[in-house]
């Protein structure tokens, strides 16, 4: 029997993708023979209502020297987390001499921000390439893992910290315990620990299974993450709802006693008992709704091939991986990827197999319709692409269900 990964429950598992690739494992072509695949399926714990994935990948295969996920490729994200950098040297970072740790700072893309401000930061991240880039732009980066023996060593090295910072990165880290224990190893009594990641209402809201893959360990919802952090002597003070990445939450925790929670995070938690998000039912019935989305979508993209109509896709996501996996999508029916990122383009998709191409290709010339993997990123392409429309040129989407605009 498969154990809650945060407080040791029993896990109902109520959706299997079956076997899948680490998502953001391009490959090299002609080096596709020794993929790793693992058993995608997600549960929830009876006892503590964490939803979370079945099968833990180690985390060494994902988080490598050549991870290619870089934050700043998205102009909308660079303005969020330009913003959010504002509004914390205003708030949690307003005092004298303020430091702020950041688990997973990627390419540096919030502390940017913090470091131009003059402020006291380090970000904390395992991937090397992207670490690099950040240290090229100033920011100060410890390149590891957080986990609670690398933030003892940081608070001896650096001192407390006010602020703990997580953008789309708790939720990729099973082992909750020691990132507690170092989150409360470094913080000043009053410090808070904020993190934002997607948010399971909106996965169910938006049939939005891609957001299921191996380095998104847990779903959280405000009721999840109060009781994990009751575990380990936190309190949820506050949430806020945000639009980035098909919809999150921003999470703020305080030692116990030491805040108020706001009126948001009962808000909250009654919608969730409301929209069942602690009862098997709901998943249940989201399982049925991920089948239905493969059927259309592959007897569209079947009946688009037969047609003669040029199909590729738009953003070589991890999320994508998923999506051409468990569907079935092969070179046959999209035949390439187009993406910004460099380290993607001239390698495959994992287990799909897609190429990935640089973006111009998707001009060269345009193709009758585009699958749209970056869905959570749709505002910003289509306005960057308003010119394929304008050709005669459909989006594919596939979430809440598969329609063509
Ligand atoms: N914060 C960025 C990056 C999110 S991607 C953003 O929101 O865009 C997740 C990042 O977390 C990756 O760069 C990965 O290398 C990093 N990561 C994974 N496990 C980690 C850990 N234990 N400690 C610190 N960073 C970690
Ligand atoms: P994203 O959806 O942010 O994350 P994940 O990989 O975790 O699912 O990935 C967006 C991908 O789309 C990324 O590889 C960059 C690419 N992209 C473009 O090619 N063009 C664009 O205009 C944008 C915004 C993203
Ligand atoms: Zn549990």
């Amino acid at each position: 029997m498969v154990k809650c990964r945060v407080c040791g429950g029993t896990l109902d598992e109520f959706v299997d993708f079956g076997r899948q690739p680490l998502s953001d494992a391009f490959l090299e072509p002609g080096r596709v023979d020794d993929e790793f695949f693992f058993r995608l399926a997600v549960g929830m714990c009876a006892s503590c209502t964490m939803v979370q994935l079945v099968e833990e990948v180690p985390r060494e295969r994902m988080f490598r020297e050549d991870y290619p996920y870089v934050s700043s490729g998205s102009a909308v994200m660079r303005d969020h987390f330009e913003s959010t950098a504002r509004h914390f040297l205003d708030t949690e970072l307003a005092g004298s001499d303020p430091f702020i740790v950041e688990i997973g700072s990627n390419d540096g893309v919030m502390l940017r921000a913090i470091q131009k401000a003059g402020v006291r930061h380090l970000g904390v991240e395992p991937s090397g390439r992207v670490a690099e880039q950040a240290r090229a732009q100033g920011v100060q980066v410890r390149h590891d893992f957080f986990e609670e023996s690398s933030a003892a060593q940081m608070r001896q090295e650096h001192g407390p910290a006010d602020m703990v910072y997580a953008a789309n990165t708790l939720c990729h880290i099973p082992y909750t315990d020691s990132i507690f224990q170092g989150v409360d190893a470094l913080l000043t009594p009053g410090g808070v620990f904020v993190f934002e990641d997607p948010y399971l209402g909106e996965i169910i809201d938006r049939t939005a299974f891609d957001q299921i893959y191996d380095e998104h360990f847990y779903f959280f919802t405000a009721r999840s993450v109060q009781a994990m952090a009751q575990r380990f002597g936190f309190r949820l003070v506050d949430v806020q709802r945000l639009s980035v990445h098909g919809g999150e939450v921003r999470y703020t925790l305080a030692r116990a006693g030491m805040r108020t929670p706001t009126a948001a995070v009962a808000e909250l938690v009654a919608e969730e008992a409301v929209k069942g998000l602690a009862d098997l039912a709901t998943f249940e019935r989201f399982a049925l709704a991920v089948e239905r989305v493969r059927e259309d979508l592959m007897t569209l993209l079947r009946r688009l091939h037969a047609e003669g109509s040029t199909v590729v896709a738009y953003g070589a996501t991890a999320k994508s991986a998923t999506v051409t996996n468990f569907c079935g999508i092969d070179s046959d029916l999209v035949s390439f990827v187009c993406d910004t990122t460099p380290a993607k383009q001239g390698r495959l998709t994992p287990g799909a197999h897609l190429p990935v191409r640089p973006a111009e290709d998707f001009a060269a010339p345009f193709p009758d319709y585009a699958l749209l993997f970056a869905w959570n990123h749709a505002a910003e392409i289509m306005a960057k692409e308003e010119a394929f429309h304008g050709a005669g040129g459909r989006w594919i989407l596939y979430t809440p269900d598969v329609h063509v605009v």
